[in-house]
């Protein structure tokens, strides 16, 4: 019998051990006792990090649409799968059972078939919080068509670099969507973006706001009639284990958006496993992840995890702030939520908000409480745990990332102890290593340093799409045969991580992953900008807000300075998408830059955060005269 649920600490220990000595048998037995294979693997895992190469269950045949619907039908066909509540909270909730779900997703599948989409293409999703984005992905991954969901919040100019990237020959669109009291023109936004992309060849347009669009003849069609006349059965394609399932891309520190590629059994096994164990999900559970599906976290626990283990998962339209602060906690009674998934940033707008919009609602349902995306801080921790859980329902800190496809350290709820800001122990079969800027491990407890990964996880992304050099270069190769995370990390007396924060030039804002470079090239494309750089700085709900230090070309003609920062704003967001604006934006006369031309961004984070008492050796620099000039006239 394998250990596919936890309950206590001894057997957390007792399985993490086995996890670690024999990883071969541990995911095998889990893989066996719990999914559905068309044909067994040959081999669990084979691995080389220095290629890199890594893969699971090899010669095993499934379809992971097999594994999250069609296995539930017979006991759960009437159960309710999604659970759809839409931005505007008169508008009747939805509830789409297993058997429902079977349908819509075998009717989409053969729309898409029907639009010439075949295993292996691409298919991108740019679809709003509502059904048919869930049911959308699963269609794709129904004919093993390649889904690349691209977060609908994201510009046109964004949309068309992720589609040409993995050159999808479909987009799955809407009219447009709601968010609070605004709607998007999300057609409009599409219509830009193709104007830049042969690949695609058709357009599925859902109608969800009944907006006037635009309609390209021969490439665009409404969805729901070809839906109607679309089949309801279907036979789910048969994949090899290692084909892809999906390409989601990230940002990176230097230039182009990264198209992570995970692959189907792996990414299915590990999904529904840390699910099953970091929210110790049960049959009769309502389950709700706040995030959009547009990035990992809804791709696994709102997607895939829960649904490889027949829960009802809530998928959410609309924002924590409409009609007014009090509308998660108004669906988490409406809803009787048990387990609730959110982000530090959220919960500190939240927080902020006084404690009569809590009390009215009852949260007795809530049994776990989670917390993703960056860093929870101490203050926020306490509000969820005393505030929102009560004292009763444990916070689980989960850390990972697009990379990683699941959970990688975690507490499990009434069985690891919990501690403020401490995502605790790593999750059953993660080698975690802290290593020191010598490329040295560094063993032992309370010491901090660069958070690897030693040894392969079942969902660990195989490569970067079109660019395995790029997936090299950028996580094997800071530390020899170990996955290097990006992030720092202290371990503590007993052995519980505290992930610190980024170590390279991303930066997160509002739990979103931002690389420097890209707003950089955007700010720069300003006629009147020289150069610019980006540094994060504290912001108490926010995590992270950015600060660009901007210097102009000198014409000798005087400017607007506020004309200019919302000219660069307006770049930004055309580029990459309002989530990447800037807070503030300093005009300087040079940046601190080091003999070899490199900006000195940590002077620049020092002072954007106000913490210049110790800023470090300056007299290095080239142009060291500037540093004083920027701390004079700091924002
Ligand atoms: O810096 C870490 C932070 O988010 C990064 C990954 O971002 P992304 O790929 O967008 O995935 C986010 C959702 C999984 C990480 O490198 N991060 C994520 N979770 C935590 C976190 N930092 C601290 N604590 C967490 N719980």
């Amino acid at each position: 019998m394998s250990h596919y649920h936890i309950k206590h600490l001894e057997e957390y220990y007792q399985v993490y051990r086995k996890s670690v000595r024999e990883p071969e048998n541990f995911w095998e037995e889990i893989a066996e006792e719990h999914f559905l294979w068309r044909k067994k693997w040959d081999k669990v895992l084979s691995w080389d990090f220095t290629k890199p190469e890594v893969k699971w269950f090899e010669g095993a045949q499934l379809n992971i649409t097999e594994n999250c619907i069609d296995r539930h039908l017979s006991t759960r066909g009437d159960k309710t799968a999604i659970l759809f509540e839409p931005n505007d909270p008169n508008e009747p909730a939805e509830h789409i059972t297993y058997r429902q779900l079977y349908e819509r997703v075998n009717q989409f599948a053969n729309v898409l078939k029907e639009q010439g989409i075949q295993r292996g293409d691409r298919v991108c999703i740019y679809v709003p919080m509502i059904p048919e984005l869930a049911i959308s992905i699963l269609a794709c991954a129904r004919i093993g068509a390649i889904h690349s969901v691209v977060f609908a919040g994201f510009s046109s100019k964004a949309l068309a670099t992720r589609i040409n990237d993995s050159e999808c020959k479909l987009v799955v669109t809407a009219d447009g969507s709601y968010r609070g009291a605004k709607t998007i023109d999300l057609k409009g936004i599409v219509d830009e973006a193709l104007q830049n992309c042969p690949s695609v060849k058709s357009v599925l347009v859902v109608k969800r706001t009944n907006e006037e669009v635009h309609m390209e003849a021969g490439r665009d069609h409404w969805l729901q009639p070809l839906l109607d006349k679309a089949p309801k059965e279907g036979k789910a394609e048969i994949m090899n284990a290692e084909d892809p399932l999906f390409i989601l891309y990230t940002s990176g520190s230097t230039g182009r958006p990264k198209g992570m590629v995970h692959t189907s059994a792996g990414y299915m096994v590990y999904t529904a496993y840390t699910f099953k164990n970091t929210f110790q999900y049960r049959e009769h559970d309502i389950f709700w992840c706040t995030a959009d599906i547009g990035w990992i976290t809804g791709h696994s626990y709102i997607v895939y995890g829960p649904l490889a283990n027949g829960a009802t998962t809530v998928m959410f339209e609309g924002v924590p702030s409409y009609p007014d602060f009090g509308r998660f906690w108004e669906i988490v009674q409406k809803h009787k939520v048990t387990q609730f998934y959110t982000a530090p940033t959220a919960i500190r707008a939240l927080a902020k908000q006084g404690v009569e919009l809590v009390d009215k609602y009852d949260l007795s349902s809530l049994k776990v409480l989670g917390s993703v995306g960056e860093p929870i801080n101490e203050e926020a921790w306490h509000w969820y745990n005393d505030t929102i859980g009560k004292g009763k329902s444990p916070i689980v800190d989960t850390w990972w990332q697009t990379e990683t496809g699941g959970i990688m350290i975690t507490p499990i709820p009434f069985v690891t102890p919990t501690k403020p800001t401490y995502a605790t122990l790593p999750f059953i079969g993660v080698q975690p290593a802290l290593m020191d800027d010598n490329g040295q491990e560094i063993k032992g407890n309370q010491v901090d340093g660069k958070l690897c990964i030693k040894f392969p996880w079942p969902s660990m992304a195989r490569t970067i799409w079109g660019d395995h050099q790029r997936y090299k270069d950028t996580y094997f190769s800071a530390f020899e045969n170990k996955y290097f995370t990006g992030d720092g990390a202290l371990r503590d007396e007993v052995g519980y991580y505290r992930i610190t924060g980024r170590v390279d030039d991303v930066i997160i804002v509002s739990g979103h992953n931002l690389g420097t470079a890209p707003i950089e090239d955007a700010i720069n494309e300003h006629p009147a900008v020289s150069e610019s750089a980006i540094v994060g700085f504290p912001h108490d709900v926010k995590g992270n807000a950015l600060y660009g230090y901007v210097t102009l070309k000198d014409t000798g003609e005087s400017r607007n300075h506020e004309n200019l920062r919302k000219e660069i704003n307006q770049l930004i967001t055309d580029r990459i998408g309002p989530i990447a604006k800037l807070d503030k934006i300093q005009f300087t006369q040079g940046l601190p830059k080091t003999r070899s031309g490199k900006i000195m961004r940590r002077i620049l984070r020092k002072i954007a955060s106000n913490d210049t008492s110790n800023l470090g050796d300056t007299s290095t620099l080239l142009n060291p005269e500037v540093v004083q000039e920027i701390m004079d006239n700091v924002l």
